[in-house]
Protein backbone atom coordinates (compact mmCIF):
# COMPACT_ATOMS: atom_id res chain seq x y z
CA UNK A 1 0.00 0.00 0.00
CA UNK A 2 0.98 3.82 -0.40
CA UNK A 3 1.42 5.10 3.05
CA UNK A 4 1.89 8.69 4.35
CA UNK A 5 3.44 8.97 7.72
CA UNK A 6 3.79 12.12 9.14
CA UNK A 7 5.78 13.13 12.34
CA UNK A 8 7.87 9.88 10.95
CA UNK A 9 11.43 11.40 12.29
CA UNK A 10 9.71 11.32 15.81
CA UNK A 11 9.53 8.95 18.63
CA UNK A 12 6.66 7.20 17.80
CA UNK A 13 6.15 7.64 14.18
CA UNK A 14 9.81 6.11 13.51
CA UNK A 15 9.08 2.77 15.19
CA UNK A 16 5.80 2.53 13.05
CA UNK A 17 7.86 3.30 10.05
CA UNK A 18 10.14 1.02 9.98
CA UNK A 19 7.36 -1.88 10.88
CA UNK A 20 4.95 -0.65 7.93
CA UNK A 21 8.37 -0.93 5.79
CA UNK A 22 9.40 -4.33 6.69
CA UNK A 23 5.77 -5.17 5.55
CA UNK A 24 6.66 -4.27 2.14
CA UNK A 25 4.73 -1.11 2.03
CA UNK A 26 5.53 2.33 -0.29
CA UNK A 27 5.85 4.89 2.54
CA UNK A 28 6.18 8.68 2.42
CA UNK A 29 7.16 10.50 5.29
CA UNK A 30 6.75 14.25 5.97
CA UNK A 31 8.59 15.87 9.03
CA UNK A 32 9.12 19.43 10.01
CA UNK A 33 12.68 17.95 12.19
CA UNK A 34 11.06 20.28 14.91
CA UNK A 35 11.69 17.16 18.04
CA UNK A 36 12.42 14.87 15.73
CA UNK A 37 15.51 13.59 13.79
CA UNK A 38 16.52 12.09 10.56
CA UNK A 39 19.18 9.55 12.29
CA UNK A 40 15.92 7.89 13.83
CA UNK A 41 15.20 6.99 9.92
CA UNK A 42 18.80 5.79 9.32
CA UNK A 43 18.29 2.97 6.84
CA UNK A 44 14.84 3.99 5.86
CA UNK A 45 15.24 4.03 2.11
CA UNK A 46 11.77 5.45 1.11
CA UNK A 47 10.69 9.15 -0.07
CA UNK A 48 11.70 11.92 3.00
CA UNK A 49 10.66 14.99 2.88
CA UNK A 50 11.07 17.98 5.20
CA UNK A 51 8.29 20.11 5.46
CA UNK A 52 5.86 21.36 7.86
CA UNK A 53 2.22 20.01 7.16
CA UNK A 54 1.13 23.11 8.99
CA UNK A 55 1.64 24.98 5.81
CA UNK A 56 -0.30 24.80 2.51
CA UNK A 57 2.60 24.37 0.02
CA UNK A 58 3.02 20.51 0.91
CA UNK A 59 -0.45 19.75 1.37
CA UNK A 60 -1.02 21.16 -2.20
CA UNK A 61 1.52 18.73 -3.34
CA UNK A 62 0.53 16.03 -1.07
CA UNK A 63 -2.95 15.98 -2.58
CA UNK A 64 -2.15 15.25 -5.80
CA UNK A 65 -1.08 11.67 -4.67
CA UNK A 66 -3.45 8.96 -3.22
CA UNK A 67 -2.43 7.23 -0.71
CA UNK A 68 -4.23 4.34 0.85
CA UNK A 69 -3.64 5.70 4.69
CA UNK A 70 -2.73 8.46 6.35
CA UNK A 71 -0.64 8.27 10.12
CA UNK A 72 -0.66 11.72 11.87
CA UNK A 73 1.71 11.71 14.11
CA UNK A 74 3.28 15.10 13.63
CA UNK A 75 2.81 17.50 16.28
CA UNK A 76 4.31 19.97 18.65
CA UNK A 77 4.54 17.19 21.81
CA UNK A 78 6.13 19.73 24.30
CA UNK A 79 3.34 19.94 27.07
CA UNK A 80 5.03 23.30 28.52
CA UNK A 81 5.04 25.22 25.66
CA UNK A 82 3.55 28.57 26.18
CA UNK A 83 2.22 29.68 22.90
CA UNK A 84 -0.86 29.02 22.74
CA UNK A 85 -1.95 30.01 19.02
CA UNK A 86 1.36 28.50 17.93
CA UNK A 87 0.72 25.47 19.53
CA UNK A 88 -2.84 25.44 17.65
CA UNK A 89 -1.66 26.70 14.57
CA UNK A 90 0.81 23.52 14.29
CA UNK A 91 -1.37 20.63 15.88
CA UNK A 92 -5.21 21.89 14.55
CA UNK A 93 -4.35 23.42 11.80
CA UNK A 94 -2.28 20.80 10.46
CA UNK A 95 -4.74 17.89 11.22
CA UNK A 96 -7.25 19.91 9.31
CA UNK A 97 -4.53 20.10 6.20
CA UNK A 98 -3.91 16.29 6.46
CA UNK A 99 -8.15 15.68 6.79
CA UNK A 100 -8.45 17.71 3.73
CA UNK A 101 -5.85 15.46 2.06
CA UNK A 102 -7.87 12.18 2.71
CA UNK A 103 -11.34 14.52 1.73
CA UNK A 104 -9.78 14.45 -1.57
CA UNK A 105 -8.67 11.24 -2.21
CA UNK A 106 -10.48 9.53 0.48
CA UNK A 107 -7.57 8.14 2.24
CA UNK A 108 -8.19 6.23 5.70
CA UNK A 109 -7.03 7.95 8.52
CA UNK A 110 -4.95 6.80 11.74
CA UNK A 111 -4.01 9.78 14.11
CA UNK A 112 -2.17 10.54 17.88
CA UNK A 113 -4.75 11.53 20.34
CA UNK A 114 -3.51 12.17 23.66
CA UNK A 115 -4.69 10.61 27.27
CA UNK A 116 -3.83 14.14 28.14
CA UNK A 117 -7.49 15.37 26.87
CA UNK A 118 -8.78 13.28 30.62
CA UNK A 119 -6.54 15.44 32.58
CA UNK A 120 -7.36 15.11 36.84
CA UNK A 121 -10.36 13.12 35.18
CA UNK A 122 -11.70 9.66 36.84
CA UNK A 123 -8.98 6.38 36.67
CA UNK A 124 -9.92 4.43 34.64
CA UNK A 125 -10.02 6.82 31.83
CA UNK A 126 -12.81 5.53 29.47
CA UNK A 127 -13.34 7.41 25.69
CA UNK A 128 -16.71 8.86 26.98
CA UNK A 129 -15.57 10.70 29.91
CA UNK A 130 -15.74 14.38 30.12
CA UNK A 131 -12.34 15.96 28.76
CA UNK A 132 -10.71 18.12 31.35
CA UNK A 133 -7.53 19.45 29.34
CA UNK A 134 -4.98 21.57 31.38
CA UNK A 135 -2.56 22.82 29.07
CA UNK A 136 -2.33 23.77 25.32
CA UNK A 137 -0.91 20.79 23.99
CA UNK A 138 -3.81 18.70 25.93
CA UNK A 139 -6.51 21.32 24.61
CA UNK A 140 -5.10 20.86 20.87
CA UNK A 141 -5.41 17.25 21.02
CA UNK A 142 -9.11 17.88 22.17
CA UNK A 143 -10.07 19.68 19.67
CA UNK A 144 -8.35 17.26 16.85
CA UNK A 145 -10.82 14.74 18.77
CA UNK A 146 -13.95 16.96 18.18
CA UNK A 147 -12.97 17.89 14.71
CA UNK A 148 -13.02 13.70 14.18
CA UNK A 149 -16.16 13.24 15.73
CA UNK A 150 -17.65 15.92 13.45
CA UNK A 151 -15.99 14.30 10.32
CA UNK A 152 -17.19 10.64 11.29
CA UNK A 153 -20.77 11.80 11.15
CA UNK A 154 -19.97 13.24 7.81
CA UNK A 155 -18.51 9.76 6.91
CA UNK A 156 -16.69 10.41 3.58
CA UNK A 157 -13.81 8.67 5.02
CA UNK A 158 -12.43 6.09 7.89
CA UNK A 159 -10.94 7.83 10.83
CA UNK A 160 -9.39 6.54 13.83
CA UNK A 161 -7.79 8.63 16.73
CA UNK A 162 -5.61 6.87 19.30
CA UNK A 163 -5.43 8.20 22.62
CA UNK A 164 -1.89 7.18 23.70
CA UNK A 165 -1.03 7.04 27.41
CA UNK A 166 2.46 7.24 28.42
CA UNK A 167 4.50 5.98 25.74
CA UNK A 168 8.10 5.05 26.22
CA UNK A 169 10.97 2.83 24.42
CA UNK A 170 13.63 3.27 21.68
CA UNK A 171 13.92 6.08 19.28
CA UNK A 172 12.86 9.19 21.87
CA UNK A 173 16.04 10.46 22.63
CA UNK A 174 15.63 13.49 20.18
CA UNK A 175 12.61 14.39 22.26
CA UNK A 176 14.84 15.90 25.14
CA UNK A 177 13.13 17.05 28.51
CA UNK A 178 9.78 15.76 26.62
CA UNK A 179 11.34 12.28 26.43
CA UNK A 180 9.51 9.79 28.41
CA UNK A 181 9.92 9.23 32.97
CA UNK A 182 11.57 6.15 32.38
CA UNK A 183 14.22 7.62 29.72
CA UNK A 184 15.28 10.39 31.54
CA UNK A 185 15.37 7.94 34.77
CA UNK A 186 17.62 5.73 33.26
CA UNK A 187 19.95 8.52 31.44
CA UNK A 188 20.46 9.65 35.43
CA UNK A 189 21.01 6.15 36.74
CA UNK A 190 23.38 5.36 33.91
CA UNK A 191 25.32 8.60 34.70
CA UNK A 192 25.85 7.19 38.24
CA UNK A 193 23.08 10.03 40.02
CA UNK A 194 20.46 8.80 42.16
CA UNK A 195 17.52 9.05 39.96
CA UNK A 196 15.23 12.47 40.76
CA UNK A 197 11.40 12.13 40.91
CA UNK A 198 8.40 14.16 42.54
CA UNK A 199 8.09 13.35 45.93
CA UNK A 200 7.09 10.64 47.26
CA UNK A 201 7.58 8.83 44.08
CA UNK A 202 3.75 7.17 44.04
CA UNK A 203 2.08 9.41 41.38
CA UNK A 204 0.90 6.65 39.11
CA UNK A 205 0.76 6.72 34.95
CA UNK A 206 -0.45 3.94 32.91
CA UNK A 207 3.39 3.34 30.83
CA UNK A 208 2.80 1.53 27.01
CA UNK A 209 5.69 0.23 24.90
CA UNK A 210 6.31 1.79 21.97
CA UNK A 211 6.44 -1.60 20.27
CA UNK A 212 2.28 -1.78 21.62
CA UNK A 213 2.22 1.70 20.21
CA UNK A 214 2.67 0.37 16.66
CA UNK A 215 0.77 -2.78 16.73
CA UNK A 216 -2.57 -0.62 17.85
CA UNK A 217 -1.50 1.57 14.92
CA UNK A 218 -1.36 -1.39 13.02
CA UNK A 219 -5.10 -3.02 14.72
CA UNK A 220 -6.39 0.40 13.01
CA UNK A 221 -5.07 0.75 10.04
CA UNK A 222 -6.92 -2.84 9.51
CA UNK A 223 -9.75 -1.61 10.84
CA UNK A 224 -9.97 1.81 9.03
CA UNK A 225 -9.17 -0.61 5.66
CA UNK A 226 -12.69 -2.26 6.01
CA UNK A 227 -14.28 1.37 6.73
CA UNK A 228 -14.31 1.42 10.53
CA UNK A 229 -14.17 4.71 12.33
CA UNK A 230 -13.69 5.82 16.37
CA UNK A 231 -11.33 7.07 19.01
CA UNK A 232 -10.01 4.51 20.98
CA UNK A 233 -7.39 4.60 24.47
CA UNK A 234 -4.08 3.14 23.95
CA UNK A 235 -2.63 1.83 27.15
CA UNK A 236 -1.85 -0.93 29.66
CA UNK A 237 -5.00 -0.49 32.11
CA UNK A 238 -2.20 -0.70 34.55
CA UNK A 239 -1.00 2.73 36.48
CA UNK A 240 2.44 2.17 37.68
CA UNK A 241 4.09 4.35 40.56
CA UNK A 242 7.33 6.30 39.42
CA UNK A 243 8.97 4.35 42.70
CA UNK A 244 8.55 1.16 40.53
CA UNK A 245 9.83 2.71 37.39
CA UNK A 246 13.00 2.87 39.62
CA UNK A 247 12.69 -0.58 40.97
CA UNK A 248 12.28 -1.85 37.49
CA UNK A 249 15.59 0.28 36.46
CA UNK A 250 17.44 -1.18 39.18
CA UNK A 251 16.73 -4.68 38.51
CA UNK A 252 17.65 -3.84 35.30
CA UNK A 253 21.27 -2.28 35.22
CA UNK A 254 22.31 -4.42 38.58
CA UNK A 255 22.16 -1.19 40.71
CA UNK A 256 20.55 0.13 43.97
CA UNK A 257 20.04 3.69 44.00
CA UNK A 258 16.89 4.91 46.00
CA UNK A 259 15.08 7.98 44.52
CA UNK A 260 16.05 11.69 45.36
CA UNK A 261 12.43 13.45 46.28
CA UNK A 262 11.57 17.03 45.48
CA UNK A 263 8.79 19.20 45.60
CA UNK A 264 6.53 18.77 42.82
CA UNK A 265 6.37 22.37 39.90
CA UNK A 266 3.69 22.05 38.68
CA UNK A 267 0.25 22.79 39.15
CA UNK A 268 -1.30 21.19 36.57
CA UNK A 269 0.08 17.76 37.14
CA UNK A 270 -2.20 14.56 36.64
CA UNK A 271 -1.73 12.39 39.47
CA UNK A 272 -3.15 9.04 38.00
CA UNK A 273 -3.52 8.01 34.54
CA UNK A 274 -4.80 4.60 33.44
CA UNK A 275 -6.54 3.38 30.53
CA UNK A 276 -9.95 2.01 30.45
CA UNK A 277 -9.39 -0.60 27.34
CA UNK A 278 -12.52 -1.86 27.13
CA UNK A 279 -13.79 -0.17 24.07
CA UNK A 280 -10.01 -0.79 22.35
CA UNK A 281 -10.34 -4.59 22.94
CA UNK A 282 -13.86 -4.85 21.88
CA UNK A 283 -13.17 -2.64 18.39
CA UNK A 284 -9.65 -2.86 17.85
CA UNK A 285 -8.60 -6.48 18.88
CA UNK A 286 -6.06 -4.68 21.25
CA UNK A 287 -4.13 -6.34 24.07
CA UNK A 288 -0.81 -4.90 25.63
CA UNK A 289 1.98 -7.44 24.82
CA UNK A 290 4.59 -5.74 26.86
CA UNK A 291 3.77 -4.97 30.85
CA UNK A 292 5.93 -2.35 32.66
CA UNK A 293 8.52 -5.10 34.19
CA UNK A 294 8.95 -6.69 30.45
CA UNK A 295 8.60 -3.21 28.67
CA UNK A 296 11.60 -2.00 30.73
CA UNK A 297 14.19 -4.94 30.55
CA UNK A 298 13.43 -5.13 27.04
CA UNK A 299 13.83 -1.17 26.56
CA UNK A 300 17.22 -1.41 28.79
CA UNK A 301 18.59 -4.02 26.54
CA UNK A 302 17.99 -1.86 23.59
CA UNK A 303 19.60 1.15 25.60
CA UNK A 304 22.82 -0.79 26.34
CA UNK A 305 23.22 -2.45 23.01
CA UNK A 306 23.07 0.99 21.43
CA UNK A 307 25.98 2.59 23.54
N1 LIG B 1 5.05 9.96 23.47
C1 LIG B 1 3.91 9.97 24.17
O1 LIG B 1 3.90 9.56 25.34
C2 LIG B 1 2.64 10.46 23.55
C3 LIG B 1 1.47 10.40 24.34
C4 LIG B 1 0.28 10.86 23.77
C5 LIG B 1 0.24 11.30 22.47
N2 LIG B 1 1.39 11.36 21.74
C6 LIG B 1 1.29 11.86 20.36
O2 LIG B 1 1.95 10.95 19.50
C7 LIG B 1 2.49 11.65 18.36
C8 LIG B 1 3.96 11.31 18.23
O3 LIG B 1 4.61 11.75 19.42
P1 LIG B 1 6.11 11.38 19.76
O4 LIG B 1 6.15 10.99 21.19
O5 LIG B 1 6.65 10.46 18.73
O6 LIG B 1 6.78 12.80 19.69
P2 LIG B 1 7.90 13.40 18.70
O7 LIG B 1 8.03 14.82 19.13
O8 LIG B 1 9.10 12.54 18.71
O9 LIG B 1 7.20 13.28 17.28
C9 LIG B 1 6.54 14.34 16.63
C10 LIG B 1 7.18 14.48 15.25
O10 LIG B 1 6.42 15.43 14.50
C11 LIG B 1 7.33 16.35 13.88
N3 LIG B 1 6.56 17.57 13.69
C12 LIG B 1 6.13 18.43 14.65
N4 LIG B 1 5.39 19.42 14.09
C13 LIG B 1 5.35 19.16 12.76
C14 LIG B 1 4.75 19.81 11.66
N5 LIG B 1 4.02 20.91 11.83
N6 LIG B 1 4.94 19.30 10.42
C15 LIG B 1 5.67 18.17 10.23
N7 LIG B 1 6.26 17.50 11.24
C16 LIG B 1 6.10 18.00 12.50
C17 LIG B 1 8.49 16.46 14.82
O11 LIG B 1 9.68 16.91 14.19
C18 LIG B 1 8.61 15.02 15.32
O12 LIG B 1 9.43 14.26 14.45
C19 LIG B 1 2.23 13.13 18.63
O13 LIG B 1 1.09 13.53 17.91
C20 LIG B 1 1.97 13.18 20.12
O14 LIG B 1 1.15 14.27 20.47
C21 LIG B 1 2.58 10.94 22.24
Amino acid sequence: MKILVTGGAGFIGSNLVFTLAERGHKITVVDNLTSGNKKNLKNFKDRFIEDDVSKPAVIEELKKEKFDIIFHEAANTDTTFKNDEEMFRANVDGYKNILSIADISRSAVVYASSAATYGRGKSPMNEDQKPDPLNAYAVSKKMMDDITKEEIKRGTFPIIGLRYFNVYGPRESFKGKSSSMIYQLYLQMKAGKRPRIFKYGEQKRDFIYVKDVVSANIMAMEKTLKGESGIFNVGTARAESFNKLVQELNKNLGTNYNPEYFDNPYGFYQNVTEADMMLSEKNLGFRTEYDIEKGIADYVKYLINCG
